[in-house]
């Protein structure tokens, strides 16, 4: 025979392991979440490197096509932007393995480009297009908790908006 408190106990016991199982499965579901968040992150930083191996090639072979009278103004300012990509690629490269990433190691395509002015619109074209996606990243970044890479985005839009405005500012009474 069992006392009361034992048949209590007894009766409970389903209920626990209810409340046990539920918990379980919810810090399984919590970590499939994270692990997705994970995945979309690396996906999306991988994304940015493929971007900053193409602002890279862009910055150089657009350095080399730089023609006529503007070329001993354009050369320069083109290669000048070359470091800070770079940077911008090995930091990424860097963070994707820590997270447990593969860099990829694509490039996005460069826009073909045959004028100096086709090719100022091109790059503008691509700063503006970084400034978004750290944006997003930004967001991403801070979603999932990672202060660095939060203030790593930041200091890259900041980097790129300097690109960005530079080039504008020579587009903007550029002559023909
Ligand atoms: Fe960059
Ligand atoms: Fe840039």
């Amino acid at each position: 025979m069992l006392g009361a408190a034992q048949e209590r106990a007894r009766a409970a016991l389903p209920t626990a392991r209810r409340r046990i199982a539920a918990a379980l499965t919810g810090r399984k579901e919590r970590a499939m979440i994270g692990d997705g968040r994970k995945t979309d992150l690396i996906a999306s930083l991988n994304d940015d490197l493929a971007g900053e191996m193409g602002a890279v090639i862009q910055y150089l072979t657009y350095a080399a096509k730089a023609s006529g009278p503007f070329r001993p103004e354009l050369a320069p300012y083109f290669t000048g932007e070359i470091a800070d990509e770079t940077a911008h690629a090995q930091y990424l490269a860097g963070k994707i393995v820590a997270l447990g990433g593969e860099p990829m190691t694509t490039p996005r395509p460069v826009p073909p480009a045959h004028t100096n002015r086709a090719m100022l619109e091109a790059v503008l074209a691509a700063e503006h297009q970084a400034i978004r996606d750290y944006t997003t990243r930004l967001a991403q970044a801070e979603a999932y908790g990672d202060v660095v890479l939060r203030v790593q985005s930041e200091n890259q839009i900041a980097d790129e908006t300097g690109h960005a405005e530079k080039t504008e500012r020579i587009l903007r009474d550029w002559p023909v």
